[in-house]
């Protein structure tokens, strides 16, 4: 009876200082692990943050700056294929294996992890690619969360899954957020609060994922 009043306290000042109120089942903790390049991703991966409460960390990709690219064979390629499965040009100068920081994350506190990663050649980021592959997600549920111009093909969204698998987690969603729309026939950008919108739209399914264990 004591501790009523204190848990009012707690839930009353959570709504009113707009300080998350946990909703996991008790041992359920959300890590969020996020690249961006231009900043679409961290934007949403920040309003999934508050929403659900989780910890955030942004991997950083140290080998690639698509913008300063020179097309045409790039050092770290080394016979390895984009996202898409394709060779050459641009996929061929970005640097696949790439160098990320931190390299090494603390994941056992965690039964959630949300991958957040722009979609790079039909695949996601070689940062995310590299942070899964330097991490044992054994036994981990992952939602895999990406945004990209135009919509993912399903079979696209299998072979991201497939890296998750081979490092020991279960792969449980996989969302996508557009950034651009169809105007006529044109793709044009998608504001950054249309995006978030859509982030605040998965949040009842988000929760009733996190929530089961
Ligand atoms: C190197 C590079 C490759 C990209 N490849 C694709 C692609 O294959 N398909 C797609 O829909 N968007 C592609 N994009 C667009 C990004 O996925 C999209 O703009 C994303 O929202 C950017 O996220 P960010 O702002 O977090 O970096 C690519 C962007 C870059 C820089």
């Amino acid at each position: 009876m004591k501790r009523l009043p204190i848990v009012f306290f707690v839930f009353v000042f959570c709504s009113l200082t707009s300080v998350p109120v946990p909703f996991a089942a008790e041992g359920n903790k959300v890590l969020i692990l996020y690249y961006s390049y231009t900043g679409k991703t961290r934007a949403v991966c920040e309003v999934l943050q508050k929403l659900l409460g989780a910890d955030m960390l942004e991997i950083k990709d140290l080998k690639n700056d698509p913008g300063k690219v020179q097309m045409g064979g790039g050092k770290g390629m080394k016979g390895k294929k984009a996202g898409n499965g394709k060779k050459g040009g641009m996929a061929a100068s970005l640097v696949w294996d790439t160098h990320i920081e931190p390299q090494s994350v603390e994941i056992a506190p965690y039964s959630h992890i949300i991958l957040g990663s722009p979609v790079w050649m039909g695949g996601l980021s070689p940062a995310i690619q590299k942070c899964i592959a330097s991490n044992n997600m054994s036994g981990k549920k992952v939602i895999i969360l990406t945004t990209s111009n135009a919509p993912e093909k399903e079979e696209q969204q299998a072979r991201n899954a497939d890296p998750v698998k081979k490092a020991g987690a279960d792969v449980v969603e996989h969302y996508q957020i557009l950034a651009k729309r169809k105007a006529e026939n044109k793709r044009v950008d998608r504001t950054v609060d249309e995006m978030v919108a859509d982030v605040q739209a998965l949040l009842p399914e988000l929760k009733s994922i996190i929530g089961n264990k």
